[in-house]
């Protein structure tokens, strides 16, 4: 798809992969509704790409709704979603079922109650796009982080689902699966004090190489124009994801070994 002229929704814009996503969309001349749990900092995202801001939880379905009517109000339907707002959730297993609830919220239902408002109006027009942030964990599972792997696989399902449910009906679906990704979420978990989120962000860090936003937002960009299902910004993702779907238990041997010569550095 050609984004000039369309009009985008991107959450979590107001830094890091969406935030670089947004200018990206701007500069190929798409209007974006540029959305974050922070007004000030959406507000900047927005003025700097020439889109409106929304503050709030992009989870919550009202939320959703403004992003919706902003977007509507402003520029006219949306043609494209980009539920890019993520969190890391707790190291290890996660001891809450609030945090659990939460990283369930945030990083899979927000996907969810967004497609429930777009999909129908995209089916009536016969176009729309969905474009997914997931991560390399969605396919492969991140070392100590149980949390992000399991909502990360449930983003990566929903949106093969959404694919394959309406790709015949003029809904495109592309996810992104990056492993690390120089933003705050990469950071917060490789300088903060929980030893196990810092053994799983050096993982990441060690497994290829940490790309800048920007290069995220571009191969992703690229990616559409030939409406990619799957976008992966580390392209030795495919070889490691291949591994696992030719010999799964020596994949997971290979991820335990990985695991602890990481927890011995
Ligand atoms: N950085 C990486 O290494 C990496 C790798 C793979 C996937 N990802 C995914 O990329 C996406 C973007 O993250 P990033 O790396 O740019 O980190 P980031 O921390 O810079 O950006 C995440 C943004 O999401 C926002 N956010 C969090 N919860 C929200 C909510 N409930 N409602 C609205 N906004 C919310 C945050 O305020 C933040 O601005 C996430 O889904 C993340 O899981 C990141």
């Amino acid at each position: 798809m050609n984004v000039s002229g369309k009009v985008a929704i991107v959450t979590g814009a107001g830094s890091g992969i969406g935030a670089a996503l947004a200018a990206g969309l701007a500069g190929q001349g798409a209007h974006v509704v540029v959305a974050d749990l922070d007004l000030e900092r959406t507000s900047e995202v927005a003025a700097a790409v020439g889109g409106v801001a929304v503050a709030g939880d992009a989870s919550r379905v009202e939320i959703l709704e403004e992003m919706i009517a902003a977007a509507e109000g402003n520029f006219g339907p949306v043609d494209l979603f980009f539920a890019n707002a993520g969190v890391s959730g707790e190291a290890g297993i996660g001891d809450s079922d609030e945090q659990w609830q939460r990283a369930l919220d945030i990083n899979v239902l927000a996907h969810i109650r967004a497609a429930r408002l777009l999909v129908p109006g995209w089916i009536e027009r016969g176009s729309g796009y969905f474009v997914s942030t997931a991560s390399a964990a969605g396919l492969l599972t991140q070392i100590a982080a149980g949390p992000y792997s399991v909502t990360k696989h449930a983003a990566v399902g929903f949106s093969e689902w959404l694919s394959v449910t309406y790709g015949d009906r003029g809904v495109r679906v592309s996810c992104i699966c990056p492993m690390g990704v120089n933003t705050a979420i990469h950071h917060d978990a490789l300088n903060g004090d929980d030893e196990v989120s810092q053994l799983g962000a050096k993982v990441v860090a060690t497994a290829g190489s940490v790309l800048e936003p920007e290069e995220v937002a571009a191969i992703t960009l690229a990616a559409m124009q030939d409406e990619k299902f799957l976008i992966l910004p580390h392209p030795e993702v495919l070889e490691y994801y291949r591994r696992k779907g030719a010999d799964y238990d020596r994949w997971l041997a290979g991820m335990r070994r990985l695991q602890r010569e990481a927890a011995n550095a």
